[in-house]
């Protein structure tokens, strides 16, 4: 049984941000922290999701098998290898097993709703946006530092439908997910450290 078919979900009684905060309890005991996505994306049948950050490709598969019944679109920017210093000065690096590429577990049978574009994501989602248009659901979880996260979360904004979500993982990291929020009067909520914010005119 697959986790969404596990719940019982009356939509009418849940708004979106809600809806995710009920699909991160029920996966929070879960060894892939993304699988929330796949309920997320079940529920709300989004059109064209957006992610950064791919890494061995969990979340990219959770959203895909989420995203083969309405024939929705997921574009990935991952850069694969990379070491960085996080905010607090930690050194963080997020390797691939030798000989492996990003997204490696994703089966071949969702790869054909799938782009990935491999590049950082300064210079990948600007032009990936552009080319794509409006999208229902971007989610974070590529480099966690406060630059890099109020990059993204402000490239994509603009580009968000309205009431579509922008979810952001380890938001505990830096204080990025609520000052941007603060700054776009956004509907925001942070949830065992994945902001959700909804957008609305
Ligand atoms: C936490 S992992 C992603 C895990 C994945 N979302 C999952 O749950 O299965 C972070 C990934 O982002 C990549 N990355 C780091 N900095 C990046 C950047 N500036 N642009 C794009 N990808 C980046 C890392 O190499 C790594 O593959």
């Amino acid at each position: 049984m697959d986790s969404a078919s596990r719940i019982k979900l009356d939509k009418s009684r849940f708004d979106s941000v809600s809806l995710v905060c009920h699909a991160i309890d029920l996966c929070s005991h879960s060894c892939y922290p993304t699988e929330f996505l796949y309920v997320v994306c079940r529920y709300c049948c989004p059109q064209t999701v957006v992610e950064t950050g791919v890494h061995y490709g969990a979340s990219s598969a959770f959203i895909l098998k989420a995203l083969e019944r309405t024939d929705g679109r997921l574009y990935s920017i991952d850069l694969p290898n990379v070491e960085y210093q996080r905010d607090d000065g930690q050194l963080h690096r997020d390797l691939l097993p030798l000989g492996s590429e990003p997204g490696f577990v994703v089966p071949d049978t969702l790869r054909g709703n799938w782009r990935l574009i491999l590049g950082d994501s300064k210079k990948t989602l600007p032009s990936l946006l552009e080319s794509i248009g409006d999208i229902d659901i971007f989610h974070h979880d590529s480099m966690h530092t406060y630059d890099v996260m109020s990059f993204e979360y402000e490239t994509v904004w603009p580009y968000l439908k309205d009431e579509g979500l922008l979810l952001s993982h380890d938001v505990n990291w830096s204080k990025a997910f609520e000052h941007f929020c603060n700054r776009h009067s956004a509907d925001y909520r942070i949830h065992r450290g994945i902001g959700i914010a909804r957008k609305s005119s």
